[in-house]
Formats: C-alpha cells, sequence, structure tokens
C-alpha cells in the first residue's frame, strides 16, 4: 500500500461565478502582481474556502456578502503537495453571493507553463521577453488563485496592466483602455462562461495578418515582427475552417474574434485558449518560399484541431480529465475531415490510416498500454493521459464509429450533443447518449467495449466452402497476449466488385462467426476492414492472402485498404503470428505502386526490418531488394519537381529519394551529393521538399 493521500476534488461549498482579475506583468523582473474579485455563490455554511493556487504569494483576503463582511481576520494557509490555497473566515460564511477580494504576486516563470516568461529575439537582434500562458491541464493556478478544475465554470472580465509599447491579448476584444504614464491599462470584454484552462494573455510585440470570416468573425494571425506574411496561409485556414465547423454542427463560433499566435517558446505544438489560440512557431509560421509540403500541411492540421476544440471542449468541456480523451480524441478525429475540405489534395485520409491510425494500433498492443478513459486525481497522473491513446486510440475508435453510423445520424448526434451540453461539462456518456438516439444503434454498447478496456483484437478469417455459397469464418481474440477480452466488432467486407463499397457489415459480438456472403461473385477476391477503418487487425488465412496479391499490383485495391493489408501483415510478423518472408512477399507486389501514403507506411516497416538486418548476413540483399522495389516509383518522379504536380508527389519524391539514399542506391547518393554542392555554392537552390531527404544522406 503507499501511504499517499488519496486525492480529492475541491469542496464545491463555495463556487465562482465571476473572476474580475487584473494582472501587472513585469517584464524586466518577471514577477507580476494581480488582484481579483471573485464573485462566489456560498451552496453550504462554512469557514473556509480552498481553492487551486501554486507558487502564489497571497497578500491580503477580504470577503463581503449580505452583512457579512472579513478583512483582516482571513487567516492563509497553503498546501503545496495538492497545489491548494484556504481562506479560513472567523465565522461561517452564510449561504447567499458574497465577493472574495485577494491580492497576490507570482513569479513570470521559466517554465513553460502558467504565467510564463517566453524569449523571442527582435528584428534587431536583441533578446527580449513576452508574458504568455499555458494553463491546461493544471496551471491556471500559478497565475491566480481559483477553483482550477473544467467542470467549475465562471465569466472572466480580464485587465491587463502592460508596457504601453507592448501588443496585450486575451480571449475577448479590447473594452477600453487607457494609458498611465509607461504603462496601458486594457480592460476585456466578459467571456462566455468557461473553464479556467482555457484562458490566456499574451503580452509581447508581434506583427499580425487579419481577415473575416464567412460570417465576420475577425481573424488574425500573430507572427514574430517582421515576419507577417508568415501567418498567411494559417489565416487562410482558419478563415476557410470557422465556417466549415459552423455548418458541421450546426452551431455559430460563440466569440466575436479569434486571434491565432505563434510564440516563441511553447511546450505543447498548440493550445486552443477560447478566442485566443497559441502555437509552436513551426505549428503556425509557413514561409512561402522555404516551407515544405509537408510543413504545410502539419500546420493546416494543427489550425483545424485547435478550432474544433472552440465547440469540442470550449463550449461543452469535459467534467473531468478522464474524459480528456473525448476533447483530443474528437479533435485529433475532426482536423482531418476539416484538412480534406480545405485541401482535398492532400489525400489526408489515407495519410490518417499511416499516422494515428497504426500508431495507435502498435502502441496499444502493448502490455503497457491503458484504456482510452483511465480515472486521474493529481496533476501529475493528468499530464500523463496526453498520450497517444488518448489522441490516436481516440480518433480511431471515432472514425470506425462514424463510418459505423453514418455522417448524416453522426453530424445530428453532434449537434444534440453540443447543443444540449453547451456551456457545460460532459461525461463520455453523454455523447454516445446523444449518437444512439439520432442514429438509433448500440453505441454506448459497442464503444463501452473499445474505451474501457486497452488493446483490441485480431480477426482471423478463412473461407470455407459450403456448396455454392461463399461463407466466411472469422475469430477474434486479443492481438498479442492471451486473455478473454471481447470486443463488438463493426466489421465490415468488401469485394472485386465492389472494393470501397462495403458489400456486407456486421458487429462482431462472439468470438467466433461464420458468415455466408450474399451475391459475391465466384472467383472475386474478398477483405475485411473496408477503407481500414476498423479498430483490428486482420489475418487471412494464405490462399484468401493469396487470392489479394494480384489486386495490390494492379491496385484494384484501393490505397487504404492496400496499406491497411500490409501494416497488419507486418504487425503480425512483428508478433510472432506471421512470417516474415510472407511480408516481404506481400511487400513485393507494390513494385508498381504509385501513392506518397501507401508507400509511406511500406518503408516504414522495411526500415524497421533494415535495423533488425543490419548487422547479418543478409543486409546487402535486402538492401539491394528495397532498391529494386523503389526503381519503378524512382523512375518516374525524377529529382526535380514536375510542372503541375501534386502536394503528395512532392511529398513522394522526398520520401522515396530519403530511402534509396539509406538504402546505398549509389546513383542516388551520388545524385545528392552533387546538388547539396550546388545548394552550398549557390548555383542551384535546393526546392524545399527535397532538403531534409539530401542533407540526411549517408555521406553528405
Ligand atoms: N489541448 C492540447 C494542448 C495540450 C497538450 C495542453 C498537452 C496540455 C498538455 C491541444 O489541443 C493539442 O492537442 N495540441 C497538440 C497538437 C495537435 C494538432 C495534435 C500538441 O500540442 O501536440
Ligand atoms: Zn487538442
Amino acid at each position: 500500500m503507499s501511504d499517499k493521500k488519496a486525492f480529492q476534488r475541491l469542496s464545491q461549498d463555495v463556487v465562482p461565478l465571476n473572476y474580475a482579475l487584473r494582472l501587472t506583468p513585469d517584464l524586466t523582473t518577471f514577477t507580476f502582481e494581480g488582484k481579483e474579485l471573485i464573485s462566489v455563490k456560498v451552496q453550504k455554511a462554512t469557514t473556509s474556502i480552498t481553492l487551486n493556487s501554486a507558487d502564489i504569494n497571497v497578500k491580503s483576503v477580504q470577503y463581503q456578502g449580505g452583512k457579512q463582511e472579513f478583512k483582516d481576520e482571513v487567516k492563509v494557509a497553503y498546501c503545496s503537495e495538492d497545489e491548494t490555497v484556504t481562506f479560513n473566515f472567523p465565522d461561517l460564511l452564510q449561504p447567499g453571493e458574497g465577493v472574495v477580494t485577494v491580492d497576490f504576486t507570482g513569479e513570470l516563470n521559466d517554465k513553460m507553463k502558467g504565467f510564463y516568461r517566453s524569449k523571442y529575439t527582435t528584428p534587431d537582434g536583441k533578446d527580449r521577453y513576452a508574458a504568455v500562458t499555458q494553463f491546461e491541464a493544471t496551471d491556471a493556478r500559478r497565475a491566480f488563485p481559483c477553483w482550477d478544475e473544467p467542470a467549475l465554470k465562471a465569466t472572466f472580465d480580464i485587465t491587463l496592466d502592460v508596457p504601453k509599447d507592448r501588443i496585450a491579448l486575451s480571449n475577448m476584444p479590447v473594452k477600453a483602455e487607457k494609458e498611465v504614464g509607461e504603462r496601458r491599462v486594457v480592460e476585456y470584454e466578459r467571456t462566455p462562461i468557461m473553464s479556467t484552462y482555457l484562458l490566456a494573455f499574451v503580452v509581447g510585440e508581434y506583427d499580425y495578418v487579419e481577415d473575416k470570416d464567412a460570417d465576420g468573425v475577425l481573424v488574425r494571425v500573430y507572427t514574430p515582427t517582421g515576419k507577417k506574411e508568415q501567418g498567411q496561409f494559417a489565416l487562410q485556414v482558419a478563415v476557410k475552417t470557422l465556417p466549415f465547423y459552423k455548418d458541421y454542427f450546426k452551431i455559430a463560433y460563440p466569440l466575436p474574434k479569434m486571434d491565432l499566435i505563434a510564440l516563441a517558446d511553447f511546450a505543447s505544438g498548440a493550445m486552443e485558449n477560447w478566442g485566443l489560440i497559441t502555437y509552436r512557431e513551426t505549428a503556425l509560421l509557413i514561409d512561402p518560399t522555404q516551407s515544405s509540403s509537408a510543413a504545410k500541411q502539419w500546420v493546416a492540421l494543427v489550425v483545424g484541431h485547435e478550432i474544433a476544440h472552440q465547440w469540442f471542449g470550449n463550449l461543452v468541456t469535459m467534467e473531468w480529465w478522464t474524459h480528456l480523451w473525448l476533447n483530443e480524441g474528437f479533435a485529433s478525429w475532426i482536423e482531418y475531415l476539416c484538412v480534406d475540405y480545405c485541401f482535398p489534395e492532400y489525400d489526408i485520409w489515407t495519410q490518417f490510416a499511416s499516422t494515428d491510425f497504426t500508431r495507435a494500433l502498435e502502441l496499444d498492443a502493448l502490455a503497457s498500454s491503458h484504456p482510452i478513459e483511465v480515472p486521474v486525481g493529481h496533476p501529475a497522473e493528468v499530464d500523463e493521459i496526453f498520450d497517444v491513446i488518448s489522441y490516436s486510440k481516440g480518433a480511431s475508435v471515432i472514425r470506425m464509429l462514424h463510418d459505423y453510423i453514418g455522417d448524416e445520424d453522426f453530424r445530428k448526434g453532434m449537434n444534440v450533443y453540443l447543443n444540449r451540453h453547451k456551456y457545460k461539462n460532459t461525461f463520455t456518456e453523454d455523447l454516445w447518449a446523444a449518437l444512439a438516439e439520432t442514429s438509433g444503434k448500440p453505441v454506448q454498447e459497442i464503444m463501452s467495449t473499445w474505451t474501457k478496456q486497452m488493446g483490441f483484437p485480431v480477426l482471423k478469417v478463412s473461407e470455407e466452402k459450403d456448396g455454392n455459397r461463399r461463407v466466411l469464418k472469422i475469430r477474434q481474440d486479443k492481438f498479442s497476449a492471451g486473455n478473454n477480452s471481447r470486443w463488438m466488432v463493426p466489421v465490415s467486407v468488401s469485394t472485386a466488385s465492389s472494393p470501397t463499397k462495403a458489400v456486407q457489415r456486421l458487429v462482431l459480438e462472439k468470438q467466433e462467426v461464420t458468415v455466408t456472403l450474399t451475391g459475391v461473385n465466384p472467383g472475386d477476391w474478398v477483405k475485411l476492414n473496408t477503407g481500414a477503418v476498423g479498430f483490428y487487425r486482420t489475418q487471412y488465412s494464405s490462399s484468401m492472402l493469396e487470392s489479394l496479391l494480384p489486386s495490390i499490383k494492379n491496385k484494384a485495391l484501393p490505397p487504404r485498404d492496400r496499406l491497411g493489408l500490409s501494416n497488419d501483415l507486418f504487425a503480425l510478423a512483428r508478433a510472432g503470428e506471421a512470417s516474415t518472408v510472407d511480408f516481404l512477399k506481400v511487400a513485393q507486389a507494390f513494385v508498381n505502386e504509385t501513392n506518397y501514403t501507401v508507400w509511406s507506411d511500406l518503408l516504414n516497416g522495411l526500415a524497421t526490418l533494415a535495423t533488425l538486418l543490419q548487422y547479418t548476413d543478409c543486409h546487402v540483399d535486402y538492401m539491394d531488394y528495397t532498391c529494386k522495389l523503389l526503381a519503378n516509383i524512382a523512375k518516374s518522379l525524377g529529382w526535380d519537381p514536375i510542372k503541375g504536380e501534386t502536394h503528395l508527389d512532392a511529398m513522394l519524391r522526398s520520401l522515396v529519394i530519403g530511402r534509396l539514399g539509406r538504402s546505398g542506391d549509389k546513383g542516388t547518393v551520388a545524385e545528392a551529393k552533387k546538388r547539396f554542392e550546388d545548394h552550398c555554392s549557390k548555383t542551384t537552390i535546393l526546392p524545399a521538399d527535397l532538403r531534409a531527404p539530401v542533407s540526411d544522406m549517408p555521406g553528405s
């Protein structure tokens, strides 16, 4: 037994209604002064109020409510382990409304959390500091004492007192400002009722570009000074994305403005603060001449992700961090929907199948994985669950559910869910309930098998002869590691005559079923998991696998299915459930492959094998095998961008050249060397997309 004290959430005897918060950061001493007037509701008579606070020095506390008034007699007690501060009053606070006034000071820390300092360099080379915030998950308490739990929503009236030559931003537009000597005092409009982790403040020097979306929402992208053209790409994405979500959810963006800002020091990729989204520079800025296709795609996905949270997360918020996956899994799914809308040429859903989907399958196969929904308490535990399971498995099971109930009912369900719970908090079950209502399907029953237990099944499929009928035998087992877990698996079956649309669907509940296929031609191949949307792996009998090979070679099998098939086989070989030789034989069927994402995924597998074989006798033969496999595609792409080629062709060239180089292809290595030298001597500048593969080339 550990002697750790059980974690407790804050008491709700007293809850906040509104915070009038004024902060005065000092950008030279890296400290700040704060004053807050918190309007509270005393729900139950009590002599004390405990709220969250960390590394804050409380200077004075007062309480005024009804006829009660306490000033100097309030005692302050800190608990650093719990990150709380308790105000003890000499008498019971009577139920009703009151105001707690707190004066305090804090540090603009260098930990990239709470209210922190971010170092940047001015165009003339001087080092300077901005004061910025990162509050999710549990660091608003480092900026001001507050009920720092997502369910304790309140409105906020923010005032920032800043040096007069700095830009000051918060969630809402400016309501009033006045200059006082060398300072400027900026008051912002009242926020909607919201959680503390979504507040944000930025004080620093920036340029911006701006535009309005179709509904007149003012969107600005703030960049480092002198780099405003690098904000243009994200601005275009944001202006298109806001109306896209408005239409998808059938709910307007609730704030009058939306700022996106690139910060020099930033711990994660980006943060969805309501109306003031903060980004790491690489997740927001695109240099029109220097940035690669991959960098653009990343910016589009991150912008799409954070803007989705403005509804899913900010308007409707998880009740507690146990349901964090709901926020992150959902945003990690819908960011693809949004990018697919803005940039259909990226074929981004196929990329999902090789990034989030396979990453989640790989991690979730490990004994050290965990269920999507995990009980969490202390802040240290909360930080741990921002992981591949919450994000990528979360996104994958939502994708599977979306496919199972269909887009129309899914959208309707989202609208019901968001309208029913707006400005409030939810549990995972609330989303299932809304989707079950609109689809009439057993969403809760199916989904709890995916969110409450870790791992996923492998479906072993074989075909049985039964006269003229075509019958599949399907059996589920937990993938790697034998136990008796069982899932409710939405299974789909496609065939040679219907490669992209499932001809048969079922929900596999038992361990084993036999399914009679209807209307399938005798000679047609049969494949499970159409479009690789189901969160499971498939293991085919040898004859079924054999029958699929020609359709890989002639690409009659769609890209996501080709990718899913080879990825499953590689994972099975890795787990000792299939032979590596079989995988390599199947890989050979990809000689005519032209799809970027399929190559990317297959080459990941082949690169893993290359590492394993590195010091063995067969390494040279293996490298040769890889080069031969890539010969056709390398030839057709060449080295130079072809006029009118797609985003994906550019990414594929970079991928193929990189892999050929690492597989020791002499011609590729020599050409890379030459082009690298030409670039250095400024004879011919390397296109942005070739810089990574050429500079990573062995021997360069
Ligand atoms: N809410 C998160 C930011 C976050 C991450 C806060 C970890 C606290 C701890 C944000 O929405 C997010 O998910 N950002 C991602 C980028 C996204 C495109 C996957 C990130 O920062 O990696
Ligand atoms: Zn997120």
